[in-house]
C-alpha cells in the first residue's frame, strides 16, 4: 500500500531557539511513523533543521527554489544549492507563492522541473480561490495548474507529489468537507491517470486548516494521500497527532 505523507510547512515562522524546541519534542515523540514525515523550513534554517533530524524519520523540505540553475539571480536558492543541505522535498507553487510574488503556472512547472533535475521532490501546489470556487471553476482552476506542470514534466511527473491546497482554507480555520477534498482528488487523480501510467503511486496531499480534529477524517479518503500541514505544524501535539492519523 502506498505510505502517506505528512509534510509541515513552517511558512516564514521561526528561529534558532524556537525551531530546537519544535525539533526535539517532534523527535521525541514521532517514533516509527507508518507514514513519510517531513518539514519544509525556512532556508536559514536548512542546515539547523539537517542536523537536528540527521538519523531521524523527519525529512528536510524546502519552500521555494529556483527554476535556474545558477548565475546571476540575486536572493535566489537553487536546486542543487538545497541539496547541499539534504534537502528531499520542496514546495512549488504554494499559493502564497502565487499570490504575493506573482509565481504563474509556467513558472511552478519550471520550478518542478529544476527540483526533479536535482533529485529532489517537488510538492506542487494547486487549489482555486473563494470566487473562483463560487465562480463554480475550480475543476477549471485546479487542472490548468496541474496541466502545465504535466506538461513541462513529462514521464517525469510520476516523480512528482500535488498538494490540493483551496486558497479559502489556508489559514482561515475553515476546512475543506472531506468530501469536497475527495472530490477534486479524484479529478487530479484521473488528469495524473491520462498522463502517467504510474499514477497511483503519485501522493495526492490535502492541505488548508488540516488539525489534529479534522485529520483522521480527510486522511480516510481514499484519494487523499497525506497532508500539507501550516499552522498545526508549528505545534508539536498537533503534528505527531496528524502523524498518528496516517496508518
Ligand atoms: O502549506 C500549508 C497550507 O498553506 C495550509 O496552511 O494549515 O495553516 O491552513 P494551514
Amino acid at each position: 500500500m502506498k505510505k502517506k505523507l505528512i509534510a509541515g510547512n513552517w511558512k516564514m515562522n521561526g528561529g534558532l531557539a524556537a525551531n530546537e524546541a519544535l525539533l526535539q519534542a517532534l523527535l521525541a515523540g514521532v517514533g516509527t511513523p507508518a507514514c513519510g514525515v517531513a518539514v519544509c523550513v525556512p532556508a536559514p534554517y536548512l542546515a539547523q533543521v539537517q542536523a537536528l533530524c540527521a538519523a531521524s524519520p523527519i525529512e528536510l523540505g524546502a519552500q521555494d527554489l529556483s527554476m535556474h540553475a545558477q548565475g546571476a539571480y540575486t536572493g535566489e536558492v537553487s536546486a542543487a544549492m538545497l541539496r547541499d543541505f539534504g534537502v528531499r522535498y520542496c514546495l512549488a507553487g504554494h499559493s502564497e507563492r502565487r499570490q504575493y510574488h506573482g509565481e504563474t503556472d509556467g513558472l511552478v512547472a519550471d520550478k518542478a522541473k529544476a527540483a526533479l533535475a536535482a533529485g529532489i521532490t517537488p510538492i506542487v501546489c494547486v487549489g482555486e480561490t473563494l470566487a473562483e470556487r463560487e465562480a463554480g471553476q475550480t475543476e477549471e482552476v485546479v487542472k490548468r495548474q496541474l496541466a502545465a506542470v504535466i506538461h513541462a514534466n513529462g514521464h517525469c511527473i510520476s516523480e512528482i507529489v500535488v498538494a490540493y491546497e483551496p486558497v479559502w482554507a489556508i489559514g482561515t480555520g475553515r476546512t475543506a468537507t472531506p468530501e469536497q477534498a475527495q472530490q477534486v482528488h479524484a479529478l487530479l487523480r484521473a488528469q495524473l491517470k491520462l498522463a502517467s501510467t504510474q499514477a497511483d503511486r503519485i501522493q495526492i496531499l490535502y492541505g488548508g486548516s488540516m488539525n489534529a480534529a479534522n485529520a483522521a477524517q480527510l486522511l480516510a479518503q481514499p484519494d487523499i494521500d497525506g497532508g500539507l500541514i501550516g499552522g498545526a505544524s508549528l505545534k508539536a501535539p498537533d503534528f505527531l497527532t496528524i502523524i498518528a492519523a496516517a496508518q
